[in-house]
């Protein structure tokens, strides 16, 4: 078994980045901003803009943090969407989810502009993923994406499924690996809460995704034996620690490993890599390289 390390990649990657974004100071002064919308105090989502914030500074990007509280309305959000799609000194923003209930993120995710929506989410990237034209790719995808390309991990031909099929990693990672290419041309299934048999499904697969939000969900018998298994879950369990808690994924690591060809760790496999991928599509955004 081999431990895809995640943690170890994401550094390479940012190493890089940061010395792009050296060479951009040196000659063009302004290195790319990253924005954020954040609304409420999510436990979940404090973490995940606190890593971007870290992740952009530890590469040189400026980052800034628009902050509203839960009760803010979607005329508030959608104005300050309007501001930094027009914005020039803003290369990409995203908006953090979930929202809260009163408001209708679809229709704030759709207001964003393409060109800055480095989340991915929107319909004309989505669509353009779909089709394999040029487009910002959901960051957790990208992330698993440059993991298989990095680890030279076999895909062609091989059996994947993705177990979970959110708008942010399941749906878009099954139409990443079934498309034409190199990690890709996989042939794809994709489980979700109403799929009948999933052990059996699950224990077909040559490369198993668990993007499915359960902790601990795949088990020793959902594994067919050289497996390639990517846990994409981040679930905090609480503990006697002096952190109070522990972190696990959706595959239950401990009965699984030993199956497995390869294995990605929680934390430190996918979780790093999606913070990558955002910085990359940032870095895009930037260089004009999918919008001109
Ligand atoms: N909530 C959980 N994952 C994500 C993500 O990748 N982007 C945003 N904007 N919100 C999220």
């Amino acid at each position: 078994m081999k431990l895809i390390d995640g943690k170890k990649i994401a550094e390479e990657i940012k190493k890089t980045l940061a010395s792009q974004v050296a060479e951009i100071i040196d000659a063009e002064g302004d290195p790319p901003h990253l924005a954020a919308i954040l609304v409420g105090d999510d436990p979940a989502s404090q973490t995940y803009i606190a890593s971007k914030e870290r992740a952009c500074k530890s590469v040189g990007f400026t980052s800034s943090i628009y902050r509203f509280p839960d009760n803010v309305t979607q005329q508030k959000l959608m104005e300050v969407i309007d501001f930094l799609n027009d914005d020039p000194d803003v290369n990409g923003f995203i908006v953090q989810l979930p929202l809260p209930g009163h408001i209708d993120s679809n229709a704030v995710l759709q207001r964003i502009n393409p060109a800055k929506d480095v989340d991915g989410f929107h319909p004309v990237n989505i669509g353009r993923l779909v089709l394999g034209l040029p487009a910002y790719h959901p960051a957790t995808p990208a992330g698993i994406m440059m993991l298989l390309e990095q680890m030279k991990i076999e895909t062609s031909g091989k059996h994947c499924v993705v177990l979970g099929r959110s708008n942010i990693v399941g749906t878009p990672i099954s139409i990443l690996m079934s498309r034409k290419g190199t990690p890709g041309d996989s042939t794809v299934t994709l489980c979700h809460s109403k799929t009948q048999n999933i052990e059996d499904i699950a224990s077909q697969a040559d490369i198993l995704i668990a993007a499915i939000g359960k902790a601990g969900f795949v088990n020793e018998n959902m594994v067919k034996q050289g497996a390639v298994v990517i846990d994409v879950g981040i679930h905090r369990i609480n503990d006697s620690s002096e952190k109070g808690y522990h972190l696990v994924g959706d595959v239950d690591f401990d009965r699984v490993a030993g199956k497995c060809s390869f294995i990605t760790p929680v934390p430190g496999g996918v979780g790093p890599m999606t913070i990558v991928g955002l910085l990359i599509n940032t870095m895009k955004s930037f260089r004009k390289e999918i919008y001109k």
